[in-house]
């Protein structure tokens, strides 16, 4: 996506606690399980986590597969699961993928699993740290795991107050994220694609600007979709800005003296992207990574 002079300020305050907080329950864990937004599963990552979980077997979450592009999903596995994690798709919302989650993680722990048989611990607790910046989907995803309707902390002697143990069966028990896992970006292309998915505020940010990067992403890799919802054909000189102006002619946002609105206009296409109304639609790529 276009980089210019779009500036986001994010607050790492609370990462340095959040990092004590995860290094210090990471023993704890026979796995850890970050939950990633399928659209954007990069920028979606907070990259301290790689380096807090590094010896641990690690599995991926791609969630929100119902709003991502399909074959970009499966470009996205195919990417992780090369780097050495298990992955998993799913829709948490729907609970779709959520069932394979407790044989997904028994199939990671397979070699630990049967060390444990053979010493006659067969059935003895496995624990998954789960891990995602906010409003990724964790708590959806964890409800639909442990099959009720809201994640209840559970009180641990030995572990501190306000962990949130719940358990999957009797052997399998999730941990939420302990502290608030914020994205990290000083790239700031990755804070307007964490922007687009509505993981920033929008009050932080330059709508029109914001939309009018989203256009030109979109008019270069999807202009089937801006003909379909907003009859705009995209013309090879089109910029994103003439893209949002095009859209809002047709759908009549004008105003004095026959110009756009194209505020009003940017409101609509970040709302019907965020609410999957325009198409399935993925920000990056694998290939993209070398760019950057
Ligand atoms: P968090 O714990 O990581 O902060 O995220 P949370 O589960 O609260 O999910 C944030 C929002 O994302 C919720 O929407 C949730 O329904 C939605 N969500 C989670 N997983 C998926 C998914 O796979 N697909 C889609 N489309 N949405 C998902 P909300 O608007 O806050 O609540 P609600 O309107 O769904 O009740």
């Amino acid at each position: 996506m276009d980089e210019k002079g779009m500036k986001i300020q994010w607050y790492p305050g609370h990462m340095t606690k959040t990092r004590r907080m995860i290094a210090d329950q990471m023993k704890h864990m026979d796995a850890v399980c970050e939950i990633l937004d399928a659209r954007i599963p990069l920028s979606s990552r907070n990259p301290d986590v790689e380096e807090l979980t590094a010896d641990k077997p690690r599995l991926i979450v791609l969630n929100r597969t119902d709003l991502a592009d399909p074959a970009a999903t499966k470009r996205w596995a195919s990417y992780f699961r090369g780097c050495g994690f298990a992955v998993l798709e799913v829709n948490a919302k729907a609970g779709q993928g959520t069932g394979k989650f407790p044989s997904a993680v028994r199939e990671l722990l397979a070699d630990k699993l049967a060390f444990y048989a053979e010493k006659g611990q067969a059935g003895r607790m496995i624990r998954v740290m789960i891990l995602g910046i906010p409003n990724v989907g964790k708590s959806t995803f964890i409800n639909k795991v442990a099959k009720r309707k809201t994640a209840k902390a559970e009180d641990r002697p030995g572990v501190t107050r306000s962990k949130q143990w719940v358990p999957v069966d009797q052997s399998l028990e999730l941990l939420d994220t302990p502290g608030m896992l914020w994205p990290k970006f000083e790239d700031p292309a990755v804070g307007e694609r964490l922007a687009c998915t509505g993981a920033v505020r929008d009050e932080i940010l330059d709508l029109e600007e914001l939309a009018s990067h989203l256009m030109a992403y979109l008019g270069e890799h999807y202009p089937q979709a801006l003909l379909e919802r907003y009859k705009t054909a995209v013309e090879p000189d089109d910029t994103g800005w003439t893209l949002l102006e095009k859209a809002g002619r047709k759908r009549g946002f004008v105003v004095r003296g026959g110009e756009v609105d194209t505020e009003r206009m940017a409101r609509i296409l970040l709302d019907e992207f965020r609410g999957g109304k325009l198409g399935r639609f993925t920000l990056e790529l694998p290939e993209d990574i070398a760019d950057e």
